[in-house]
């Protein structure tokens, strides 16, 4: 769209708000609230997930919430819950799980929160190992292992995860290489404390590995949380190195073909799909030599503190659309958003102000994850991440499904079959950066990948009133986004948006 262009002025209502959503945000904001909360002390709580609430808009109650501060602690917890008999589901700093993994059936559960096991256990520079207890955020895991000199080569690009949390879901980034992008693939012991028989005492430490216990271990790497609390994990790294990024914007018009092979070609490919826009964002990301020039620094715009006025602009502009059906108008804005983000390189820069140009080179740890709107310095919700549930920003929908290299490109087909028959009806799509397609692979886990793939996020607006015809539209979309073309052929969900 040309400068001589006149706007209605709704457009341009509608391109301020998009700028300043992206542009405005400052270096603190208020930290994200726990997600468990009672009404007495450690007693009588309730418990969501970091968006405030579930898919299915419930609330999960538990008798009460504990938090052990060493294994040792944790150990005596479970065996006091086992002896007594209760059900006890682990929760997490910020329980980022859209659906309700974390509930216990009944009110009288036990949740063990990971919150206070947030301590690095051991490093070791020369195995190039790593060893955590399971409620350090990826932050944290990142900033540890480059304290020595190491690095975790593929995770999720979202900072605020725990590491159980990350093996409880079987989370990922985006590659092809190595043994793929699932965290819990570089995973080489788990610690995880069970309930155990009067003979244990009530709770047993089991420590797993590929060696010792190859089909406990495989089990345990991808554990949906329920066959024990993840007490520790130690982590396979790779020594330091440096990564290469460029973005390049096509039409999708061979995308079929190319998302098969562009995964071979680049270490850490990913694409953002805008389909009812025809493009496709190609991600160039290569490993390079450590000794290469350059100091750049992935901060995800998205994932920085937002005002949460603008927040809340933003929020009534989509509630707006929704309620007049404006799909032009929420076209007009997705496109909006994402040459926006486009523009801004999506928060990258060459050397953590400016971006000058592409390819951005820097440390893999200040390239593969951000969030730095979790950095916690109070200020009363003038700033939050724009997802925080407490102000009136973000909500929507995350459904997932991973599609196998042998049937993408006619995946990809039909979608576009879809676009041509009514251009914009993914518009809603686009206006969350559309599809985020990351490559996963083969895994040993039992609850692993048996292929390779391509994992289709997809987000989108979901209403925050609870009236019947909204809990349809739920209903409705969680149905849709079930089906997974397996080889076997049997459905299969993805499991982190389960
Ligand atoms: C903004 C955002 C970005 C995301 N980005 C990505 C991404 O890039 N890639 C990706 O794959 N996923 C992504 N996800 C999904 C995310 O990986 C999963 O939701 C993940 O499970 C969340 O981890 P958590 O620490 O918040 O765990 P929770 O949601 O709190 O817990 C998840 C499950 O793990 C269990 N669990 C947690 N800790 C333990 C433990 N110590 N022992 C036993 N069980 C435990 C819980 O009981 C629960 O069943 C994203 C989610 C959000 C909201
Ligand atoms: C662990 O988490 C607690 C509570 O959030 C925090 O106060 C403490 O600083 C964290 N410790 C480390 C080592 O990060
Ligand atoms: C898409 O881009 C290619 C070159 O990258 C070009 O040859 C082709 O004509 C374009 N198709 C459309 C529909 O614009
Ligand atoms: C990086 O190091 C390698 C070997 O250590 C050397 O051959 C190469 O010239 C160096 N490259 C740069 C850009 O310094």
């Amino acid at each position: 769209m040309g400068p001589s262009r006149i706007f209605p002025s709704w457009r341009i209502f509608l391109a301020l708000r998009c700028i300043f959503t992206l542009l405005v945000f400052t270096a603190v904001s208020t930290p994200p609230e726990d997600p468990v909360k009672c009404a007495s002390g450690n007693t009588d709580c309730t418990v969501t997930n970091s968006v405030g609430i579930f898919a299915d808009r419930s609330t999960c109650l538990a008798a009460n919430v504990a938090y052990p501060t060493t294994e040792a602690e944790l150990v005596s917890i479970v065996a006091a819950a086992t002896k007594a008999g209760r059900k006890m589901r682990v929760t997490t700093r910020y329980s980022h799980s859209v659906p309700k993994l974390v509930c216990t059936d009944g009110t009288d559960g036990l949740l063990i929160s990971t919150n206070f096991l947030n301590h690095t256990v051991r490093p070791d520079a020369k195995a190039m190992t790593l060893t955590v207890e399971s409620g350090v955020t990826l932050r944290q895991l990142i900033a540890e292992a480059t304290k020595v000199g190491l690095a975790l080569p593929y995770a999720p690009y979202w900072w605020g995860l725990t590491v159980g949390g990350l093996l409880g879901t079987g989370a990922h980034g985006s590659s092809l290489w190595g043994k793929g992008s699932a965290v819990h693939d570089y995973v080489t012991e788990i610690r995880m404390v069970s309930p155990g028989s009067v003979n244990d005492g009530f709770a047993k430490i089991r420590v797993l590995s590929e060696t010792t216990t190859p089909s406990e271990f495989n089990a345990a790497k991808v554990s949906l949380g329920v066959l024990g609390v993840i007490s520790q994990v130690t982590f396979k790294l790779q020594p330091m190195f440096k990564r290469s990024i460029t973005y390049v914007m096509e039409n999708d018009s061979d995308f079929g073909d190319q998302a098969v092979t562009f995964g071979k070609k680049h270490e850490f490919a990913d694409f953002v799909w805008l389909p009812s826009q025809g493009k496709v964002v190609y991600r160039k990301d290569d490993r390079v030599p450590v000794n290469t020039s350059g100091n750049g620094l992935y901060d995800y715009l998205p994932f920085r503190s937002q005002l949460s006025a603008i927040s809340a602009i933003r929020r009534t502009s989509e509630e707006t659309q929704e309620k007049f059906e404006d799909v032009n108008g929420k076209c007009v804005s997705a496109k909006l958003t994402s040459s926006t983000l486009f523009a801004t390189s999506y928060g990258l820069t060459n050397n953590g102000i400016l971006f000058t140009g592409y390819p951005v080179i820097g440390y893999q740890n200040r390239m593969m994850s951000s969030g730095s709107c979790l950095d916690s310095l109070e200020d009363g919700l003038v700033t939050a991440c724009g997802m925080d549930s407490r102000i009136k920003g973000e909500f929507f929908h995350e459904s997932c499904v991973s599609v196998p290299l042998t049937h993408i490109k006619s995946f990809i087909d039909d979608v576009k079959a879809l676009v041509k028959i009514e251009s914009k009806a993914l518009c809603g799509l686009d206006l969350y950066n559309g599809f985020l397609m990351r490559y996963v692979t083969y895994s040993s886990a039992y609850l692993g990948r048996d292929t390779e793939a391509l994992s289709f996020d997809m987000t989108y607006y979901r209403s925050k009133d609870v009236t019947p015809d909204s809990l349809t539209e739920t209903a409705k979309r969680n149905v849709n986004s079930s089906p997974d073309l397996d080889r076997t052929g049997k459905p299969k969900l993805d499991l982190k948006s389960l």
